[in-house]
């Protein structure tokens, strides 16, 4: 029998699948359709110190082959998220990660210092690559020195386990990943959006500069997760335009030892619980007894 659980950081998650940070929400707002305990690890959408009204609208802009977003990090702000929202996946005993930012360092150490040592807790993602605001972001990603500090900083002051999430628009993702875990940070996600625009051709206007997710993205992704794994020994977490089990199963080759979905969810609001059950056939069918047994077996 195929075991789809994964075992990190000590922990046991009940499978490798979680949602992208920001594309399910606070969590309960996909629960009419199926449950979010049914993931491995739910994914908040990203936090910060102070809550964040983000980006004018729009904020969303479909193109071929994915999407492109500004939402600019709109959020409640961490405290209204623990004291709110952390109780339900304690009661339905969900793992979380929390997805984090901030516009300086301070506010990444601040935000990282009110995470309490909640069991439910499993992990951190510090956002090291959003390409929507002006300050932070993105402007911190891109220079090693200051991915190394800003990780060195926040490890500080918490015992929680730190997933950097790094832009693949850098130099060299890899050079990035490697102060990521000289830093300490103990896993990486790869990747986030790249920057690109849609042009409004009725009005000769450009309606949105932001970051493009979905399938035009996964190449990129694969082989970040691909040359990072071989970089550093540390788990990484595949996401980039994974609208399938197919998409699943070669972040996994690749090196990934878990894979978070998000913006097929847009577009099928299912795709995350069919990965999941198509995983565990996927396996026995081809005489696997985990997932561990195809994460990184490409050369
Ligand atoms: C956003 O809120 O603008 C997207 C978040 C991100 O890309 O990191």
């Amino acid at each position: 029998m195929a075991d789809i659980s994964l075992n990190l950081f000590g922990r046991k998650l009940k499978n490798p699948v979680m949602n992208a940070s920001g594309t399910l929400g606070y969590g309960r707002e996909i629960e009419p359709l199926w449950r979010v305990s049914e993931m491995g690890v739910y994914v908040s959408k990203g936090l910060s110190l102070k809550p964040h009204h983000g980006n004018p609208t729009p904020r969303v802009w479909e193109v071929s082959s994915g999407m492109l977003n500004s939402i600019g990090l709109q959020n409640i702000g961490i405290d209204r998220f623990l004291e709110e929202y952390l109780p339900y996946f304690s009661e339905t005993k969900t793992p979380v990660i929390i997805n984090f930012f901030g516009f300086t360092v301070e506010e990444y150490v601040g935000c990282a210092e009110r995470i309490k040592d909640d069991e439910n807790i499993f992990a951190l993602e510090m956002n090291l690559s959003c390409p929507n605001i002006k300050e932070g972001g993105i402007g911190f990603g891109k220079d090693p020195n200051m991915v190394f500090n800003l990780i060195k900083a926040v490890k500080s002051v918490t015992t929680k386990p730190i997933f950097a999430k790094l832009s693949p628009e850098v130099k060299n993702i890899v050079e990035i990943a490697k102060s990521a875990y000289e830093a300490g940070s103990d896993g990486l996600t790869l990747i986030n959006t790249m920057p690109g625009v849609a042009v409004d051709i009725r009005k000769g206007v450009i309606p949105i500069k932001g970051g493009l997710s979905g399938p035009a993205i996964k190449p990129v992704a694969l082989k970040a997760v691909y040359e990072c794994r071989k970089a550093v020994p540390i788990p990484i977490l595949g996401t980039g335009g994974i609208m399938s089990l197919e998409d699943a199963l070669s972040f996994f080759m690749a090196g990934a030892w878990a894979i978070q979905v998000g913006t097929a969810t847009f577009v099928d609001p299912y795709t995350i619980p069919r990965i999941i059950d198509g995983l565990k056939g996927y396996l026995e069918h081809h005489g696997f007894s985990s997932v561990s047994e195809i994460t990184g077996i490409t050369e």
